[in-house]
């Protein structure tokens, strides 16, 4: 059902598995994000504390426990993790348990969390009631254009139906035309662009593009 369109020669499209994240997954995880969102990671700790940034995540993550994962979801292939996507909906805001903040603390000192603290609060979104709110889409560089990306959101899509969510709704950055590319191809439409001057500061030139889909 979720077999991938062009896996490399070799290799049977259904030895691609999509499933709940684990918390055995993190430290994959966590390295597919910091090289799929380099320029995220980079904004938000700044270039010198990309890797500590990356460890406090992680180490969030863990003290946290399985709620942390709560809605991602991975493409993994013989036990290597080549792919997420996260559906978060309203019911989990809140969920945080200060672990990640506390974390964030502790590795980077307070001035460098407070400085990636507000810089990701630039990227938080107000999830709607009814809403399945679509993050963590990173597909490992080896394999994309195949068909993971895809699978991975057909996947997410289908939980927020049987959850009885109505839209799934996403951001994407302007410049990134490859991933608009993508989500226009699965039907979802722009809806807004969000510009703020501390984003444009921290995140670069461009603005967010809310993109949303209707589960009709
Ligand atoms: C964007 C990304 C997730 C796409 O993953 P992927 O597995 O390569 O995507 P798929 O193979 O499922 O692509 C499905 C369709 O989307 C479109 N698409 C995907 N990537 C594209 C690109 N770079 N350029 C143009 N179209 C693209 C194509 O129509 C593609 O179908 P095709 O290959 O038959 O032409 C991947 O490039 C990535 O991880 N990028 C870095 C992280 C990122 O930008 N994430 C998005 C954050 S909003």
């Amino acid at each position: 059902m979720y077999a991938v369109a062009a896996p490399p020669i070799g290799v049977p499209a259904d030895d691609v598995v999509i499933r709940p994240a684990r918390l055995s997954d993190i430290e994959a995880i966590v390295a597919l994000h910091r090289e799929a969102f380099a320029d995220t990671f980079g904004a938000a700790f700044g270039p010198r504390d990309r890797e500590r940034g990356a460890q406090a995540l992680a180490t969030g993550w863990r003290r946290q426990g399985p709620a942390a994962l709560r809605g991602m979801l991975v493409a993994e292939y013989a036990g290597q993790l080549i792919g997420t996507t996260s559906l978060r909906t309203r019911d989990m805001i809140g969920d945080g348990g200060g672990f990640a903040e506390a974390a964030f603390f502790e590795t980077l000192g307070v001035w460098g969390a407070l400085r990636s603290l507000f810089a990701l609060s630039l990227l938080d979104h107000q999830i709607e009631r009814g809403e399945g709110f679509i993050a963590d889409v990173a597909v490992a560089p080896e394999w994309r254009r195949r068909g993971i990306a895809r699978a991975l959101l057909q996947r997410a899509e289908d939980d927020a139906r049987a959850r009885s969510l109505t839209y799934l709704g996403l951001y994407v950055r302007e410049s990134n035309h490859g991933a608009r590319a993508l989500y226009e191809r699965l039907g979802f439409q722009a809806m807004y662009i969000r510009r703020s001057l501390f984003a444009r500061l921290f995140f670069g030139q461009d603005g967010w593009i809310y993109m949303r889909k209707d589960l009709a």
